[in-house]
């Protein structure tokens, strides 16, 4: 087996999945660029190659198992193994998003992208992270998502806005992702979650504080954790979040 580090990130043509594998590449991984858009693939490859990143494109969608099946094998034909998993790739489904209000459509589309599609590439490229020699899996989750946290305060005082879909598909995300570390502990793979604090991008607006180069320092960290490292938890920079 080769020495190279092999990282798949989804969504990683802008915003925190791009600093993700931005960072991950000076640490000196081989980094997959998991993109939906092939133009927006192509630019996010074309820069991160001009800051030294040793990337390469990964066209993947999510959403769809046939464009999930075809990263596996590319990655499967090319490298026979994965090390690094990070699920990035996520959508809010707009706001506002009251549940009194909410559409079935737009619940259904935020799962199937935040909650499915990390459940579908896992699985589809577990096979290759089984032949690495220490697999790591991020799952990029929210603390908006933590039960514990969106019911210490009070009414509208609660973490984050008023959310039917977004939030609680982060919650389905870390109960899913917690299942996975049962079901493979003791293998060698460990998978957490990581919130990346609120950041400026796109799916905020822009309207976050922090830069998603800082974002995407957990989501490195828990990628290069060593093999003592936990699994089945949950982090922000200031330590573990609770569920
Ligand atoms: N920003 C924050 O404050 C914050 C806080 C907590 C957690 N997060 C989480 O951090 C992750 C990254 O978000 P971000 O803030 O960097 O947002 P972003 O700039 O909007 O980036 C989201 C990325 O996901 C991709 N994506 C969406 N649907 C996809 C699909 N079906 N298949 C493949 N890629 C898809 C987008 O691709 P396109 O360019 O093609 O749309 C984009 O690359 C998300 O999971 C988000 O929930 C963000």
């Amino acid at each position: 087996m080769s020495e190279q580090t092999i990282a798949l990130v989804t969504g990683a043509n802008k915003g925190i999945g791009y600093e993700i594998a931005a960072g991950l590449g000076a640490l000196g991984h081989t980094v997959g660029v998991g993109a939906r858009s092939p133009e927006r693939l192509a630019e996010a490859v074309e820069k991160l190659r001009a800051e030294g990143v040793d990337a390469f494109p990964v066209p993947l969608d999510v959403t769809s198992d046939e464009s999930v099946a075809a990263a596996a094998s590319l990655l499967g034909e090319r490298f026979g193994r994965l090390d690094v998993l990070v699920n990035n790739a996520g959508v809010t489904g707009g706001v506002p998003q009251t549940p009194t209000t909410v559409t079935p459509e737009i619940v259904r589309t935020v799962v199937e992208t935040n909650v499915i599609g990390v459940i579908r590439v896992t699985n589809a490229v577990l096979p290759l992270l089984r032949r690495s020699a220490a697999p790591r899996v991020v799952n990029v989750s929210s603390t908006v998502g933590s039960l514990a946290r969106q019911s210490s305060l009070p009414g509208a005082e609660a973490v984050g806005p008023v959310s039917a879909a977004y939030a609680p598909s982060k919650t389905f995300l870390n109960a899913v992702t917690l299942q996975y570390a049962k079901e493979l502990h003791g293998t060698g793979i460990l998978i957490n979650a990581a919130c990346p604090g609120y950041c400026a991008t796109d799916l905020n607006g822009f309207s976050g504080v922090r830069t998603p180069r800082e974002g995407a320092a957990m989501a490195v960290r828990l990628a290069t954790l060593p093999d003592d490292g936990p699994s089945g938890s949950f982090f922000e920079d200031a330590g573990v979040v609770p569920w």
